[in-house]
Parts: C-alpha cells; structure tokens; sequence
C-alpha cells in the first residue's frame, strides 16, 4: 500500500526532500523567530500571564495547527511552490494567482525582515567584542544613531548572502543542515541565559510579570491579539510551510508533525519569556516589546550584569539565529517559485532573488531614522508600511486562502493529511467555519474596522 502511495507520487525520487527529522527542524526554525523572542513575552505578560498563555494555547489549537497542518498538506499534495501547488491539485488558475499573492508577501517581508536579522548581527558583534556597553550609556539614542546611519546596510547585506547561499545548497544540503546545526545550539543558548536570568536578584518579580495568572485581563482584545499571534508565530499565510510541505516524504505523517511544530513554538516562547522579564526586571527596567526591549531595555541591563558582554552577545546571538532561521524559509517561497516559474537552476534563482530582494529593502533599512526618515505618508515609515500591509492585511488573506482552499475546493484534504473519522471532521469544522471567522475578526480589528 505503502509502496503504490510514492509511486503515485508524480516528482517521487526526482526531487528534493527533507529528512523526517530535517523537516521538523526547518519548520520549527521558521516558526521560532523574533515573534518569539521580542513579542510573545511582552503580550503574555500585559494581558495576564498564565492565563494569556491558557488562552494563546487554545487559539493554536482552534486555528493555529489546523492552518498549519493545510498549508503543508497543499505543499505536499500539489508538489509545486506557492502559487502551482493549489493550480496542481484543482487545474484551477484563479488559485495559482492567489498562490502567487503569497509569494509576493513572502518577498515583500523578507525585504525587511533582512534589515531586522541584519541589525542582531551588528549588536552581537558589537556585545561580543564589548564596543556596545558603556556605563551610563544611553541605548536608546545609540539605536538610532545606529540604525540611522548607513551600516545597517552592510548587514542587510551580509544576511542576504547567508540566506542566499543556505538556499543554493538546496533542501537537505543547506536549509535542513543550517537548522539542524543552529536549532540544537538555540536551545543550548537559551537554557544557559534562562539559567543565567532566574538566578539574578529579584528574577521572581520578572516570573510574576510574565506569569501570574491573572483572569480579569482577559477580554476581547487579547483573544484578537491571541489568534494573530499564533498565526504569525506559526509562519502561516504567505506559503513558507506550504512551500517546505512540498519537500517532504509521503510517508511522513504531517499530523505528528504539526504537534511537533506547535509544541516546539511554545517551548521556545516560553523559555525567551523565562530569560526576558527576569533580566528586565532584576535592573529595574520597564518592560516593552519589539526594537524597545531588544536593542534598547536589554543592552541597559545587561551592561549592568557581571560578563555582561558575554551574556549580551549570546542574547543577541540567539536573536540572529531565530530571526535568520525564520529569513531562510521566507526567502526560499519566492526562490521556489522563480526555479519553477523560469526554470532556473537553484543556485541562479537564489542568488537573482536574494539580490533583488535586497534591493527591495534598502528603503526599509534606510527609514528607520536615516536619509529617508523623514517620509512618512500616511504617518508610517516606509519600514513600517511594509510591515503593516504584510502583517495585517496580506497574511491574514493569505491565510483566509488556505482555509477556504483545504475547506471547500479540494476535495482530497483528508486523504493527504492522513485524517479520517473525527479528526478530520473537527478538522474540516476548524478550516470551514471557525478559522475563516476568527481570521476575518483579526483583519478587521488589525486595520481598525473593529473596535473592542
Ligand atoms: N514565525 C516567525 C516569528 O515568530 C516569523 C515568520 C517566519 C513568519 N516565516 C513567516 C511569519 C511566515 C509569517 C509568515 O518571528
């Protein structure tokens, strides 16, 4: 049985594929990135501990892995990139041009996510060789100063050719090798700083913070902020878990996988919170989320701790690696596509799009305080409209795309999910009915048609 299932497998044995555990690997390391590292904790932390984390847990449940579980069964059903996977399994072109939709997110944000992993080199460099910390330094300035000038450029660039060259080596020999070497040290790292944080005076303030449960914080906004979270914290809704679907062996079953995939993002959000609010705190520093805590409250305190250098450089150490694992599965939607799309070798495809994609986002590393910082229409930076069109309105299409796809269009879901009987009944209900409504609810409430 087995055996008739890869030989109906149209590119079986001709194609790339990732390992069993090479997938799991890569797919946690494009759902563990800087969501985890500089969101996660802060919006535990504002909107009830414990129970914010309760309440995030059921939103990944509901919406979360059954979005993540379609969107790699597509991948692996159509065996395309994209945009051609939902074309292969209906011959219908009106999905392939919303496939393609998503591809074009997926370039738009690695155009500024390189400028982001970009700035945690330069501070691991600068923590690491003890240039960053001064006493009575002023972090926030120095940000901007820095982030404001021309170097971020440089490391915008150095990215695109990590990135680049990780995804000329092709799946197995370069995206599951880079995972597989840097997810494994990422733990390592984290356990050594959580160590590190919960052992400094006063860390117990910090834990509370995080989580204590507190139920009266709970409303309708943070259940909003839950469901996007977990959406974004999954990668879903611009096709990278669609795109890494297609690499992987029929014989592998993707419902484990997507228990694997969700429990490992947690784990890792949980442990960052661990290793944040204790250092903050311990310094008597306000808590923040996002370029606030990451590059200017945390370089503060740990210029104030004992090898602060050493910590600081591990710290932002294990920032580039979340945030250059996460870049490597952006970047490889648009190079699978223009492989296929053009026919291009691997290696042609990564370095053309790596290199217009870095084109792309020089505007974003340059209006974050520098030359073009001062044009913001509409009130955003150029940095912060790409950001906002990615992120509110173009995910959740995408991710409206997917449930609608695996829920209504394609009738054979199911048979390549592996689901039958009641999990893929509660399966169907979460793609039909509930995730499209809660997604629909997020869109709605992130551009501000709804109020809560
Ligand atoms: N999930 C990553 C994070 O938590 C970011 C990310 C990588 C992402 N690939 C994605 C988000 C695709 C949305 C879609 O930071």
């Amino acid at each position: 049985m087995k055996k008739q299932q890869d030989a109906s497998d149209p590119k079986n044995g001709t194609e790339e594929r990732f390992s069993k555990t090479g997938f799991i690997l890569a797919a946690i390391g494009s759902s563990v990135g800087l969501g985890n590292m500089w969101k996660f904790p802060y919006i535990t932390g504002k909107h009830g501990g414990a129970a914010f984390f309760l309440l995030f847990i059921v939103c990944l449940i509901i919406v979360g892995l059954p979005v993540l579980l379609a969107e790699m069964v597509i991948g692996r059903g159509g065996r395309g990139n994209a945009s051609t996977s939902f074309y292969n399994l209906t011959g219908k072109k009106v999905w392939a041009a919303f496939g393609l939709f998503a591809v074009l997110t997926a370039f738009m944000i690695m155009s500024y996510y390189a400028v982001v992993a970009g700035w945690t080199l330069h501070y691991t460099v600068q923590s690491l060789t003890g240039l960053l910390f001064e006493p009575g330094a002023d972090y926030k300035s120095k940000f901007l100063d820095f982030a404001g000038s021309y170097t971020p450029l440089f490391w915008q660039a150095v990215v695109t050719v990590v990135c680049g060259s990780v995804l000329a080596k092709g799946v197995s020999g370069g995206i599951e090798k880079f995972n597989k070497i840097l997810i494994p040290g990422f733990l390592i790292i984290l356990i050594v700083l959580m160590f590190r944080a919960l052992t400094l005076p006063g860390a117990s303030e910090g834990v509370a913070f995080f989580l204590k449960p507190d139920f009266s914080k709970l409303d309708a906004e943070s259940a909003l902020i839950a469901l996007g979270h977990a959406f974004f914290s999954l990668s879903l809704g611009m096709g990278c878990m669609l795109t890494y679907g297609s690499y992987v062996d029929k014989r592998q079953s993707l419902g484990s996988a997507t228990l694997a995939i969700g429990f490992g993002d947690l784990v890792y959000a949980l442990i960052a919170g661990l290793v944040i609010f204790p250092t903050v705190f311990s310094f008597g520093l306000e808590p923040g989320e996002g370029v606030g805590l990451a590059f200017m409250a945390l370089p503060a305190a740990f210029s104030k701790m004992y090898l602060g250098s050493v910590f600081g450089g591990l710290f932002f150490a294990l920032l580039a690696i979340a945030a250059l694992t996460s870049a490597v599965s952006i970047l490889e939607v648009p190079v699978a596509f223009a492989m296929e799309r053009w026919g291009w070798s691997r290696s042609k495809s990564s370095v053309y799009v790596s290199a217009v994609c870095f084109l792309v986002g020089i505007p974003s590393a340059l209006s974050v305080g520098g030359v073009l910082g001062g044009f913001t229409p509409g009130g955003k930076s150029i940095f912060d409209w790409v950001d906002f069109v990615t992120a509110y309105i173009a995910m959740p299409f995408g991710g409206l795309v997917v449930t609608l796809f695996t829920g209504y269009a394609w009738k054979k879901a199911g048979e390549e999910a592996g689901l039958s009987g009641f999990w893929y009944k509660a399966w169907m209900i979460a793609l039909r009915f509930v995730a499209p409504v809660l997604i629909l609810l997020i869109f709605l409430y992130s551009v501000g048609l709804l109020k809560v």
